[in-house]
């Protein structure tokens, strides 16, 4: 019996030594110290010895037992402490290293001007609304006094959808779909894109346009005069001076294009001013008596101005832009240099 021990406690000591990990090491555990394992056999074995040695022998396997148990509590933290070493070790990183730099967008130079030109009007009063891409003839046309005959009215101009729907071509009907919905004072910017049959290195068939409408009483050349200056130092540096040419569009009355300082030479003449020192930046111009009654307001009582402005024009301005197209090809190395 003591030899038979004695082999039983070699044979654990060697399959506890040589397990290679937890999961091992306690299916051998089981094997020895389990319910059903060698152990408990041997135990049962002891019907076969004498009665008086018995007591002796259950002591001795006891102790073998505690043994054996307290050296399976030893390897098996041991092999915790190797596991959790192994895994520390694999997932050890170099805090030392700089950081990835996560991939960033950046705004679109034509968002970022139309955002820039809404905080200037934004700050002077103004609400920003919008209006449909597809109109009707009426808003696009008729309600801004544009006769029948009028070129603009073209096909060849302008993009037809049905004889009496088309792409708006210009933003100046959202002036008319405000002024139907809401009774004077109106202080109005329209941001948004319009649609033109022309394509070259300065247009695009589709561009972006915002229009400005301010209708109130007592209001006069001078108040458009004194927006669009301040709204050209604010977009173009202080410096920049305007010049109002007499011009027309047949929903404005008088009507007036508005030129600045050039930008690149202020005014002394270059390249990009044709050598002339202004650069043209809009259309303006008093509201037509006939554009306040067909919407419903009393000329004799309110009168305003309204303006509309390229968007790309004034962006290509801004960053020294020459081709028009740069803007809709989408190409990220010309994208990113607008990251700010
Ligand atoms: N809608 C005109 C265009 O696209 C621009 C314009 C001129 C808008 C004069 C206006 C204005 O509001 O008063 O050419």
């Amino acid at each position: 019996m003591k030899e038979q021990i004695k082999e039983l406690r070699q044979e654990a000591l060697a399959a506890l030594t040589s397990a290679v990990d937890l999961v091992q090491l306690n299916e051998r555990k089981v094997l020895y110290l389990g319910k059903k394992g060698k152990l408990t056999a041997l135990l049962r074995g002891m019907g076969n010895i004498p009665a008086e040695e018995r007591p002796k022998v259950g002591r001795v396997v006891n102790e073998l037992r505690d043994e054996l148990e307290s050296l399976w509590t030893d390897r098996e933290n041991e092999l915790l402490r190797k596991e959790q070493e192994a895994r520390l070790q694999k997932e050890k990183i170099d805090i030392s290293l700089p950081g990835r730099q996560p991939a960033l967008g950046a705004f679109h130079p034509l968002s970022l001007t139309i955002q820039e030109i809404k905080r200037i009007f934004i700050g002077m009063g103004y609400q920003v609304v919008e209006g449909p891409e597809i109109e009707t003839d009426y808003y696009n046309f008729e309600a801004l006094n544009i006769p029948k005959d009028h070129p603009a009215r073209d096909m060849q101009d302008t993009f037809y959808i049905t004889d009496n729907i088309l792409l708006r071509s210009q933003t100046s009907p959202v002036q008319i779909r405000t002024m139907e919905k809401q009774k004077p004072p109106v202080r109005i910017i329209a941001p948004g894109k319009v649609y033109r049959s022309d394509s070259d290195v300065t247009h695009s068939p589709m561009f972006h346009q915002i229009e400005g409408l301010l209708i109130d009483k007592n209001i006069t050349f001078a108040d458009l005069k004194g927006t669009i200056q301040l709204f050209a130092q604010r977009i173009f540096g202080k410096n920049t001076k305007t010049r109002f040419r007499a011009s027309y569009f047949p929903f404005t009355e008088p009507s007036a294009e508005v030129d600045v300082s050039c930008i690149m030479c202020q005014g002394t003449g270059c390249r990009v001013c044709s050598d002339t020192g202004w650069l043209e930046i809009l259309g303006s111009g008093m509201v037509d008596p006939r554009v306040l009654e067909m919407v419903g307001y009393d000329p004799e009582e309110y009168s305003g101005f309204a303006f509309g402005m390229g968007v790309e024009r004034i962006a290509m301005l801004r960053y020294g832009i020459n081709d028009i197209r740069l803007f809709f090809d989408n190409d990220v190395r010309f994208l990113q240099q607008f990251k700010r």
